[in-house]
């Protein structure tokens, strides 16, 4: 009798048949023997089969399977060191669910406006499947940190009457004839749980209208939010310590295979631990105007320059290559799959080359009292080895419900979480305005309107106090742990600017 089972435990099945239901990934015929490399969902293995005399025609249809055929496989699985996953199975029988025929995402090189049209087929690959799988563990992780710590879960409503982070990212929609927003944040709905449950957090989808095309940016992204009642910014502060912490050694000790599929820096990771960097805005201001900060940048265009430079020299050999009389095809395809990857490489050390000075620019005349734009926080990312909280903004450039700083009153109690290696802000939190006045005073500054607002005045008229929480971005997360370019590989189905396909 043969044992239904998955790749991932094809360990406990050593000698004995087994069944596997999955897709092709690759097939390679060798003489009598055909080898598909099976994928199943949980892994991948290779599967032998050995053409006989009394199995000819099964041989020869399955060496023209197409690659995401559908089939199942019985055999014996063996321990086999030099294959993938460390498994074979000698296939007995094999049956054929579904026989694809030109799979669109081949081994050859696609650009990502292919591979995002194709993103229902597209996580199947070994990489986009790596990233959703830590991404899984991620929110798992998330949830655990805060049920295990007592934290209640609140569910925000998604469809808001008034802005929660500002007037220019909303969404609008039409509801009945009235006009409300897509949520922001669910923050000010926790406020008010916080003072029913002391400890709240809230957990979904998010929308911003963000009208550029970044790395960092999507239109639908998740957040998680945690609120304490009874609590300053250095409480906040340590519970996002605590909390980054965990879901850190939760990937390293759950993802190591992932995490190698995705070739991170997996030392990069085991460096962050506590107690993160801290320094203030002022602080963070002072050094971006540094030496310091304009010879790393120096570095940085001199090294992208150079790299334009050898970029450019292997495109134009590899072309010359490709018009060589005779060429093999597997050859013709592995050039093509090399200059689409250089010219890719090369448009982005290319767009280095034109943002650095820029940025340098921005940098040394980084004026007290704005906020730090997307590359200032990359830079001071990548001068720490560890996440670094920057405290203390002044209130002009923030949200109107963060506390105003006691002792100068131009700065309020916030921190933003920025990701080291130069992935950025990955957290936004704050002591919150508790006072009614204060509060009062600041929405009038911003201009907004106190109706909808009301219920939101009223955590501060009835049993006021001090208390502050944090958002948390899982995409920007996911991007940051996996180590990637683009946080449009960080979410199933992105959402961006230009693009709500598929
Ligand atoms: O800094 P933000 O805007 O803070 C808030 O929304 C607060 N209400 C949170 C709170 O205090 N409860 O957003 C928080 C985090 C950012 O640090 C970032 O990780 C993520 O949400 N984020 C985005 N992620 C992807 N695409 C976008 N457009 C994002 N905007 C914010
Ligand atoms: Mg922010």
């Amino acid at each position: 009798m043969a044992t239904r089972t998955t790749i991932d435990r094809l360990s406990e099945h050593v000698g004995q048949t087994v069944t596997l239901e999955g897709w092709v990934y690759n097939t390679r015929a060798q003489g009598k023997l055909l080898f598909i490399i099976l994928r199943d969902g949980t892994g991948m293995t290779q599967c032998v089969l050995e053409k006989t005399d009394e199995n000819l025609e099964q041989f020869q249809r399955a060496r023209k399977l197409g690659q995401e055929s559908s089939l199942t496989i019985t055999g014996e699985a063996r321990v086999d060191e030099r294959s993938v996953g460390g498994h074979e199975v000698r296939i007995a029988e094999l049956h054929v669910v579904q026989a694809a025929e030109g799979y669109p995402i081949t081994p050859k090189a696609h650009g990502p406006e292919f591979l995002m049209n194709h993103r229902h087929l597209w996580f199947r690959s070994k990489r986009q499947w790596a990233i959703l799988r830590i991404r899984s563990t991620i929110v798992d992780a998330i949830r655990r940190f805060y049920q295990d710590r007592g934290f209640v879960l609140i569910d925000s409503p998604l469809f808001a009457p008034s802005a929660g982070e500002g007037a220019q990212t909303l969404f609008e929609v039409d509801y009945f004839g009235d006009t409300v927003y897509m949520a922001q944040t669910g923050q000010l709905y926790l406020e008010a749980a916080c003072m029913s449950h002391r400890k709240v957090y809230c957990f979904g989808p998010t929308f911003r209208a963000e009208k550029s095309k970044t790395r960092r940016h999507l239109t639908e992204f998740w957040m998680v939010e945690p609120e304490i009642a009874y609590a300053d910014l250095d409480d906040v502060l340590q519970l996002a310590e605590d909390f980054v912490c965990a879901i850190i050694q939760r990937v390293l000790a759950d993802h190591r295979p992932e995490l190698e599929i995705l070739e991170r820096d997996v030392s990069a990771l085991e460096k962050c631990v506590a107690p993160f960097h801290r320094m203030t805005y002022t602080e963070a201001a002072e050094l971006l105007r540094s030496d310091r900060v304009a010879s790393l940048l120096d570095e940085d265009l001199a090294r992208a320059e150079a790299r334009v430079a050898e970029l450019k020299a292997e495109v134009d050999a590899r072309e010359e290559e490709r018009k060589q009389p005779g060429l093999k095809n597997w050859k013709a395809d592995k050039l093509a799959q090399e200059i689409l990857a250089a010219r890719e490489e090369l448009s982005e050390r290319e767009d280095e080359v034109k943002n650095i000075p820029h940025h340098k620019q921005l940098a040394a005349n980084f004026q007290w009292g704005t906020d730090l734009g997307g590359s200032d926080e990359t830079i001071i990312a990548r001068l720490h080895d560890r996440p670094v909280f920057v405290t203390h903004y002044p209130g002009a450039c923030k949200a109107f419900y963060m506390k105003q700083n006691e002792q100068d009153e131009r700065l309020v109690n916030n921190f933003d979480m920025l990701a080291p290696e130069g992935y950025g802000e990955v957290i936004g939190g704050s002591q919150r305005e508790d006072d009614y006045e204060t509060l009062v005073r600041k929405m009038e500054e911003e201009g907004l309107d106190r109706e909808p607002y009301e219920w939101y005045l009223d955590l501060r008229r009835y049993g006021s106090v001090p208390h502050g929480g944090f958002g948390l971005g899982v995409e920007r997360t996911v991007r940051w742990l996996c180590g990637l370019k683009h946080i449009r590989e960080t979410i199933p189905y992105p959402r961006m600017m230009g693009r709500v396909y598929p």
